[in-house]
């Protein structure tokens, strides 16, 4: 069985179907209504490889494929904190817990730890794709990005430019420094993929308050020149935002500050866009720029509810994020029940959209199917790829997870069922309840085998 998105609100159930992927790790055919016989018999004659070359892995009964997730936005290097962030909000949570760890990874040895522990642990979670801030450090950056070229992750990794608002042990010395030490680390992963075709940098100014107007304005330039993605963070936090309002006092709004020096466009990935205007949504709707969104780190930190139906009404497309560490998880599954959660909260007495009518009050709220395509092909269009990944279709790539449910027999008696994990399945359930199941109850239990472009690169050990 494999499932995965068609469009935003519907899943495609693809049971008994065979997803032939070639040795370049590209769908290249899906046959519907096949059994193991009519596999050996019909399909695999017709591939180019002989029998001994055919690798197969069939699901079991109370497993399915589901494409891999794309993480849109989390600090690798903020790994080490993961659940740390007490009462702070945005600003005070950065200098307490944020600069002084990233300051720290200026050490290879320990930035090596830390960021093998990261892609060890996203890729067990079934995060196939992932857009990594790093820190201010080059080579530790770049080290990043090595390994997750050796252990199969797909990934954009940034490293992060700052010359200002920072504490001084934690800054760019200029905004030329900023930006010759990006073209480094675009240059060296140049050097290790050249074509991006798993790893890509990514132009990462942190946030508008923490880069000066010429840092920004040499960042669009180079944006221009190289035709990379970026990523930044915009209307979080409301202190964040008066801040901005404070820096930039001619821009008309936090999102026209990126604008202004030609950094909000296409391939723009904004995380959290909690507090967007109206004009601020319409801006970003206009020049094409994606939204990540990291309810997790929205409720940890305080930030508030972004208003994902808002977001995705104006034809601004959104993806999730964990945000490590302003988000507890690394979990996407986590960050997809989150965003089912915050919808809810918009709605409810006191929130933000209580006082809708009563049907837009029901259409404000996300379904497991939705917090899912945001998950998978939501993401995959935020990150620019999703004529690549997403989904399970001929012509894309084999990014995957198997997902394995308990499947609690009815002959098997109390003591001997088989216990394959955390959620129990108990065969009944339509396959929508089973998945259902799996999003409010599933973790890294659930996910047995995980592929990048056909590669294995995560299986579980079981105990
Ligand atoms: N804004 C600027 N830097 C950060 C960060 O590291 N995390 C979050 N959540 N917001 C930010
Ligand atoms: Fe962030």
């Amino acid at each position: 069985t494999f499932i995965h998105s068609r469009k935003l609100d519907e899943l495609q159930y693809l049971h008994n179907t065979a997803v032939c992927v070639d040795t370049s790790g590209k769908i290249v055919a899906i046959e519907p209504e096949c059994d193991q016989a009519k596999a050996e018999s019909t399909l695999f004659p017709r591939l180019r490889w002989s029998a001994e070359e055919v690798m197969v892995t069939v699901g079991k009964d109370s497993q399915f494929f589901f494409p891999g997730f794309v993480d849109t936005h989390l600090h690798a290097s903020q790994y080490p904190n993961v659940g740390i962030f007490g009462k702070s909000t945005l600003l005070d949570w950065l200098n307490t817990y944020t600069f002084p760890m990233e300051a720290s990874l200026s050490s290879l040895p320990k930035a090596r730890r830390v960021y093998t522990r990261c892609i060890r642990r996203t890729l067990a979670h079934g995060t196939t794709t992932a857009a990594y801030y790093a820190t201010i450090h080059v080579e530790p950056t770049n080290l990043l990005a090595d390994l997750c070229l050796s252990m199969g992750q797909r990934a954009f990794v940034g490293r992060v430019c700052m010359d200002q608002l920072g504490p001084a042990y934690y800054l760019d010395e200029s905004p030329e420094q900023a930006i010759a030490a990006t073209r480094a680390t675009i240059d060296h992963i140049r050097g290790i993929d050249a074509n991006f075709d798993l790893v890509s940098p990514i132009i990462t100014p942190r946030f508008a308050p923490a880069c000066s107007a010429d840092t920004m304005r040499q960042l669009g330039e180079l944006q221009r020149e190289t035709e990379l993605p970026v990523q930044t963070h915009v209307s979080e936090n409301a202190g964040e935002i008066a801040l901005v309002r404070e820096l930039f006092p001619d821009s008309t709004s936090y999102a026209d500050v990126y604008d202004r020096y030609g950094l909000l466009g296409e391939k723009m990935i904004l995380a959290h866009a909690v507090h967007l205007s109206e004009e601020e949504a319409d801006l970003i709707a206009r020049r094409g720029a994606k939204v990540s969104h990291c309810p997790c780190s929205n409720s940890a930190i305080t930030s508030g509810e972004a208003r994902v139906r808002w977001m995705l009404e104006k034809g601004i497309g959104v993806g999730l994020g964990t945000d490590m560490s302003g988000g507890y998880s690394p979990s996407v599954l986590e960050a997809a029940r989150q965003a089912s959660l915050v919808s809810n909260h918009l709605v409810m007495p006191g929130g933000k959209l209580h006082e809708l009518p009563q049907e837009e009050r029901e259409k404000a709220k996300l379904s497991v199917e939705e917090v899912l395509y945001l998950a998978t092909r939501g993401g995959a269009e935020v990150v620019g790829l999703r004529d690549k990944i997403g989904a399970f279709e001929v012509g894309m790539e084999w990014d995957a997870q198997l997902i394995g449910l308990g499947m609690v027999c009815e002959e098997a008696a109390e003591d001997d069922m088989e216990d394959e994990g955390n959620v129990d399945v108990f065969g009944w359930e339509p396959w929508d309840e089973r998945v259902a199941k799996w999003v409010f109850n599933g973790d890294d239990r659930n996910t047995k085998k995980v592929w990048v472009r056909g590669r294995l690169v995560h299986e579980r050990k079981e105990n």
